[in-house]
């Protein structure tokens, strides 16, 4: 079979979350057989690559991400026959698969742990496991080793008497992290990355790569604990074991990219630099906290776009001038809708409303930027957050633990269930909405998360093929990045939009004599933009049916200038 080898920089990747996407047996879970009856959909769409996120078996605490076998497919989503199909199928029209790799932890149901717990040393040195402080013996826990919390709240520490420590979890209690400065345990790793190559895999995604090297010495960080991500971040050995990993997984060239949490941008530089042999290219995650008050993801503000333009301004030069590669998105399975976001809530999923001007706005800046640009399912639909209104219909293990913590914190349950309502990683994780009705075309039975009521409006059904719809929109950005060696090589500079246009983000895309001038407003309302330089431009696109004006955008107004 002929492996899917393109460039990364030209390239378009699809997200699909598996358990989201579509259902083929009925039973509420999307499934393997589900996305190769969706592969004419997607080719249609013209994306170069499929990720897909976790199939493996797990207890889904987290939803895939907590790992019990890193070698099979979980039953609910398929089988390994039903994945050969997908691999040679999508193949077949172009397309090659990418997977999630979570190697910083696995499951506490992972046969490593479970041996660990029964006692077989070996796999004790696969964790991360110490004495409690205070502790005054053997069986006494003391207390947790250091003030570490996790990133879904609470303690990064758990008390498991049968292996009389505490093991370390940066995520869920349920995700003991795995101890990357045992060799054994990368090899092990490299050997699950090699086994996917090996059947016919393009492409990884490295789910919070950046983790996996600890600190040397384990302290208290200052105030609440929840510092220790970013102590944890870009460890001392981490660009050692990404260059091994990928040595002998045998994977240098494929395309990978990693996702890395509270990173910096000489680390990313690092991560992507074709010389160094580690990985394609980065997701970093800055330019989505313009909306956390004083750092806080549980503490809403409207999004800042002054800083929102200087974080993608730092990223896109910074990467270009150090030669590094980013991965462009708004929008995963981690995220709330950034049409909901940065689309001022009003009109959102209303007919005649604005969330389709801010998809294709946000589509825009992203797509014409330096990098690769990923679309998350149902962001070619301008699908929207999922409007829930009780707790109770929420899954996330996340939402859950916050929406408790803010109610500690002294928070009513209706401003703790706000909160949640914006914030959400289940807001990203609704059904795609393939039509209107009941299921959405994603299942004819209980779908495991609601459907949001916005699906009667905004659904593949009638989208494709529509004149003027996201889709459509979407088929063309995908196009002009297949086409546009500009937008592949070009170099980046981000522009000033003037003092009338606090909301725009402007950058130019050049190449020899070509030059891009890419202009998009944040603004609710119309704005007087500064002399871009685009006197005698043509426009390559526009986000209204009628033509732009060179110093004035309209609400949430996207325009492509060329020379
Ligand atoms: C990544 C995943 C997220 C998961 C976490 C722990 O951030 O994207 O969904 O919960 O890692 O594996």
């Amino acid at each position: 079979m002929a492996r899917i080898e393109k460039d990364y920089r030209r390239a378009v990747i699809y997200q699909i979350y598996v358990k989201s996407f579509c259902d083929s047996d009925g039973d509420g879970l999307g499934d393997l057989p589900g996305i190769i009856g969706k592969l004419d959909y997607l080719e249609r769409l013209g994306v170069d690559y499929l990720w897909l996120t976790p199939f493996f078996p797990s207890p889904q605490h987290d939803n895939g991400y907590d790992v019990s076998d890193y070698c099979a497919v979980d039953p609910r989503y398929g089988t390994m026959a039903d994945f050969d199909e997908l691999v040679a199928k999508a193949a077949g029209k172009g397309m090659g698969i990418m997977l999630d790799m979570v190697l910083c932890h696995t499951s506490v149901e992972h046969e490593w742990f479970r041996r660990a717990c029964a006692g077989e040393e070996r796999y004790q040195r696969y964790y991360i496991l110490r004495d409690g402080r205070g502790a005054s013996g053997p069986g006494d826990p003391g207390e947790p080793p250091t003030n570490w919390q996790c990133a879904f709240g609470g303690s990064a520490w758990k008390w498991e008497p049968r292996l009389g420590k505490w093991y370390l979890h940066l995520h869920d209690v349920s995700q003991p992290d795995l101890d990357w400065a045992n060799p054994e345990v990368r090899a092990a790793l490299a050997d699950v990355v090699r086994f996917w190559r090996e059947r016919g895999v393009t492409g990884f995604r490295f789910d919070v790569i950046n983790l996996i090297s600890k600190p040397e010495v384990f302290e208290d960080v200052p105030g609440s604990g929840a510092a220790c991500r970013a102590l944890v971040a870009d460890g001392p050995h981490v660009h050692e074991y990404l260059q091994e990993l990928v040595a002998s997984a045998g994977i240098d060239g494929m395309i990978t990219v990693g996702e890395m949490a509270s990173t910096d941008l000489a680390n990313c530089i690092r991560y992507t630099r074709p010389e160094d042999h580690e990985l394609s290219m980065s997701f970093s995650f800055h330019h989505l906290k313009v909306d956390y008050a004083g750092g806080d993801k549980w503490t809403l503000m409207e999004p800042d776009i002054a800083r929102l333009r200087e974080t993608l301004r730092t990223w896109q030069e910074g990467m270009q001038a150090g030669g590094g590669w980013n991965a462009l998105f708004w929008d995963n399975h981690d995220q709330p809708r950034a049409i909901t976001r940065f689309g001022g809530r009003a009109g959102v999923g209303e007919r005649g409303g604005s969330w389709e001007r801010v998809g294709k706005m946000l589509a825009v800046c992203d797509f014409f930027m330096k990098g690769t640009p990923y679309i998350y399912q149902g962001d070619e639909l301008g699908m929207t957050n999922a409007g829930y209104t009780s707790i109770e219909q929420y899954d996330d293990v996340e939402s859950h633990n916050n929406y408790r913590l803010l109610m500690e914190r002294g928070a009513t349950a209706d401003e703790a269930l706000a909160v949640v309502g914006e914030r959400s990683r289940d807001n990203g994780r609704t059904p795609m909405q393939w039509s209107a009705g009941p299921g959405a075309g994603f299942t004819t039975g209980t779908p495991w998360l609601e459907i949001p009521a916005t699906s009667e409006l905004v659904n593949a059904e009638v989208e494709v093929g529509a004149e003027g719809s996201l889709f459509e929109f979407y088929r063309v950005l995908v196009a002009l990045r297949h086409e546009l060696d500009v937008v592949t090589e070009g170099a980046v500079r981000f522009l000033d939009a003037g003092d009338g246009a606090p909301k725009v983000i402007a950058y130019e895309r050049t190449l020899g004599d070509e030059r891009l001038v890419v202009a998009c407003s944040f603004d609710e309302a119309p704005c007087a933009t500064a002399d871009l330089g685009v006197a005698g431009y043509e426009v390559l696109l526009g986000t209204y049916d009628d033509a732009p004006s060179t110093n004035e955008l309209r609400p949430y107004e996207a325009v492509v200038w060329r020379r």
